[in-house]
């Protein structure tokens, strides 16, 4: 995995919750009603912001991290640097199993989590922390025929 850059200054963190508390009414929730937003800070310091979309058809739904990867990818992001996410739940409301490894395909084990809800930050984690040992390129082997 390679490595992450720099940490977010608090003005790059402010931003950072902002979108993510912005997203969060934007979400099609009308299965779980579970309201979720998500922002990715690039490495370039820009904010993508992202929400959960549900389907009808349950398994198609998106997540609110994967939106927001989605929208970083369409800007040119290449790198997240920090992640955050906010929903409104007694419990904290980490990214799902298939988000951790979404956002390890775009930073590395340092990476910031930031666990937010309705009255800010309740939790910070790294990404090494919610995904060990986790799957990536590196596993992947040079000729692809192997
Ligand atoms: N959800 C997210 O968007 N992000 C998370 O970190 C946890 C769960 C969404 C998926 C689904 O639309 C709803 O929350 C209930 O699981």
């Amino acid at each position: 995995m390679p490595k992450t850059p720099a940490a977010p200054t608090p003005e790059q963190l402010k931003a950072l919750f902002r979108a993510a508390r912005s997203a969060r009414p934007r979400a099609h929730a009308p299965y779980s009603n579970f309201l979720v937003g998500a922002a990715v800070l690039d490495e370039r310091g820009r904010v993508h912001g992202g929400c959960n979309v549900e389907n009808a058809a349950y398994p198609q739904g998106l997540c609110a991290e994967a939106s927001a990867l989605a929208a970083m990818v369409l800007a040119g992001g290449k790198r997240a640097r920090a992640v955050a996410v906010v929903a409104a739940s007694p419990l904290l409301t980490t990214p799902c199993g298939g988000c951790r490894q979404k956002i390890a395909e775009f930073a590395g084990p340092d990476c910031a989590v930031y666990v937010l809800g309705p009255r800010g930050v309740r939790r910070t984690f790294t990404l090494g922390e919610l995904l060990p040992f986790g799957f990536g390129e590196g596993h992947l082997p040079a000729d692809p025929r192997r």
